[in-house]
C-alpha cells in the first residue's frame, strides 16, 4: 500500500467516537441548557450513581479532573506537609502532582520491568514512619498488583488511593480496580477510555465518611451556601460534562470489548515478530487497554515512530521521561540510574493506536508496517 493512499490512523479518533454517538449526545448537552443544572444538580447526581454502580463502588464524587481526584482525596484522608506518599516513577505528571500540592512529599519507586507498573517488593523497602499511603497507577488500562500492595498498606497502616485515570473497568483475579483502596480516582480526560468533552474527573469510594470530606473538601469546605467548615477547593464535575458522560457510560462496556479484541488481534499479529514484544497484562489481570504498548531495542525506538509517521501512524510514549528525571522534581534528590527499570522501559517503549473505531484494515496497515520497519533494519530482530 503507499503512503499517499492511507488516511493518517491517530493515536485516538474522538471525532470517529462522536459520530456514533452525536444522536445521544445533542440531546443530553440540550437537557442541560434547558434546565441550567450546570453546577451540582440532578445531571451530576445521575452520573455520580451510574459510575457507582459500574466501579462497583457505593460512592463516587465528581471532580474537576482526574489531577484533582487525587488532590481531593488526599486531603481529604488528612495527607500534610511532611508526609510521604509513595507512588511510581512511571506515571503521568498528575499523580506525583497531586499529592506534592497536599504538601506531601511524593516517594518515587521503580516499576516491575515484566509489565511496567509499580513494583511491590519497591514500594515495601520505600516505607518509613513518615510513609502515610500509597498512590499505585493502573498504567495502560492494566491493574497494578493490588493484593501485594494492599498486603503492605494493611501491613503499615497505609491507606491506598488507586490511580485509575487509565483503566476504567481493569480488574484483578475478577475483582474490579476501584474496591482494593479507600479511594479510587478517575480521569474523564477527551482521550480516556470514559472522556468528557473537556476536563472531568470523580473518585469512587466505600467510605461513607470518606465521601462527606471529599465532598467537603471538593465543594469550598462547605456546609451551607455561605458557610465553610475547612478551607476546601473548587473542583466540582460539571452538568454538561456530568450529562456528556452518563450517555457515554452506557456506551463503555461495548468499547471496553473493542479495545481487548483489537489488542488481543494486535497480540497475534505481532506474536513471534522477532525484535518486537507487546506489554500484556499478567495472568487474572484484565486490561482495559487504555494504551497498547510495545517494546522494540532502545536504539530502534525513535526510527520505529518516524517509519510509521512516513506511513500516516501516530505513535505515542508513555511516558518518554520518568518523573524522577523530570526537572519539576529535581528537588526529590534522585540520580540518573536510580530506577533502572523505569528508565531502560522509558526508551524502549511505543504506543501503537489503539480505539474502539479502529478497523482491521488500519490494523493490519500498522502491523505491515511495523514488520517492514523490523525486515529493513536487522539489527532490530536481535
Ligand atoms: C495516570 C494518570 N493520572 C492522572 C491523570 C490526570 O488526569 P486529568 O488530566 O484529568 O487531570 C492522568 C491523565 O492524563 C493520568 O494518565
Amino acid at each position: 500500500m503507499s503512503v499517499a493512499s492511507v488516511t493518517r490512523i491517530p493515536l485516538v479518533d474522538l471525532g470517529a467516537q462522536y459520530a456514533s454517538i452525536c444522536d445521544e449526545v445533542l440531546p443530553a448537552i440540550e437537557a442541560v441548557l434547558r434546565s441550567s443544572a450546570f453546577i451540582h444538580g440532578p445531571f451530576v447526581a445521575a452520573f455520580e450513581r451510574e459510575m457507582a454502580v459500574f466501579a462497583d463502588t457505593q460512592h463516587c464524587i465528581g471532580s474537576a479532573n482526574g489531577t484533582e481526584a487525587i488532590f481531593v482525596a488526599l486531603k481529604a484522608l488528612g495527607v500534610k506537609a511532611g508526609d510521604e506518599v509513595i507512588t511510581v516513577a512511571n506515571t503521568f505528571t498528575a499523580t506525583a502532582e497531586a499529592i506534592a500540592w497536599t504538601g506531601a512529599v511524593p516517594r518515587l519507586v521503580d516499576i516491575d520491568p515484566a509489565d511496567h507498573l509499580i513494583d511491590p517488593a519497591a514500594v515495601a523497602a520505600a516505607v518509613n514512619s513518615r510513609t502515610v499511603g500509597i498512590v499505585p497507577v493502573h498504567l495502560f488500562g492494566q491493574p497494578a498488583r493490588m493484593p501485594e500492595l494492599h498486603e503492605i498498606a494493611r501491613r503499615h497502616g497505609l491507606f491506598i488511593v488507586e490511580d485509575a485515570a487509565q483503566a476504567h473497568g481493569a480488574s484483578e483475579g475478577g475483582r474490579p480496580v476501584g474496591t482494593f483502596g479507600q479511594a479510587t480516582t478517575y480521569s474523564f480526560y477527551p482521550g480516556k477510555n470514559l472522556g468528557a468533552y473537556g476536563d472531568a474527573g470523580a473518585v469512587t469510594t466505600n467510605d461513607a465518611d470518606l465521601e462527606r470530606q471529599i465532598r467537603l473538601v471538593s465543594d469550598h469546605g462547605r456546609v451551607g451556601r455561605y458557610e465553610h467548615t475547612v478551607v476546601g477547593y473548587g473542583s466540582r464535575l460539571d452538568g454538561l460534562q456530568a450529562a456528556i458522560l452518563s450517555v457515554k457510560l452506557k456506551h463503555l462496556p461495548a468499547w471496553t470489548a473493542a479495545r481487548q479484541r483489537i489488542a488481543a488481534r494486535y497480540d497475534a499479529l505481532l506474536a513471534g515478530m522477532p525484535g518486537i514484544r507487546a506489554v500484556t497484562p499478567r495472568p487474572g489481570a484484565v486490561s482495559v487497554y487504555h494504551l497498547y504498548v510495545v517494546e522494540v531495542a532502545a536504539a530502534c525506538r525513535d526510527p520505529l515512530r518516524e517509519w510509521l509517521d512516513q506511513y500516516g501512524i501516530d505513535s505515542g510514549i508513555h511516558y518518554p521521561i520518568p518523573l524522577h528525571l523530570q526537572a519539576a522534581y529535581a528537588y526529590l534528590d534522585h540520580a540518573e540510574g536510580e530506577f533502572p527499570h523505569a528508565e531502560a522501559k522509558a526508551r524502549q517503549i511505543v504506543s501503537l493506536p489503539v480505539y474502539p473505531e479502529l478497523t482491521d484494515a488500519q490494523q493490519d496497515h500498522i502491523v505491515s508496517s511495523v514488520a517492514a520497519f523490523l525486515d529493513a533494519h536487522p539489527a532490530a530482530r536481535q
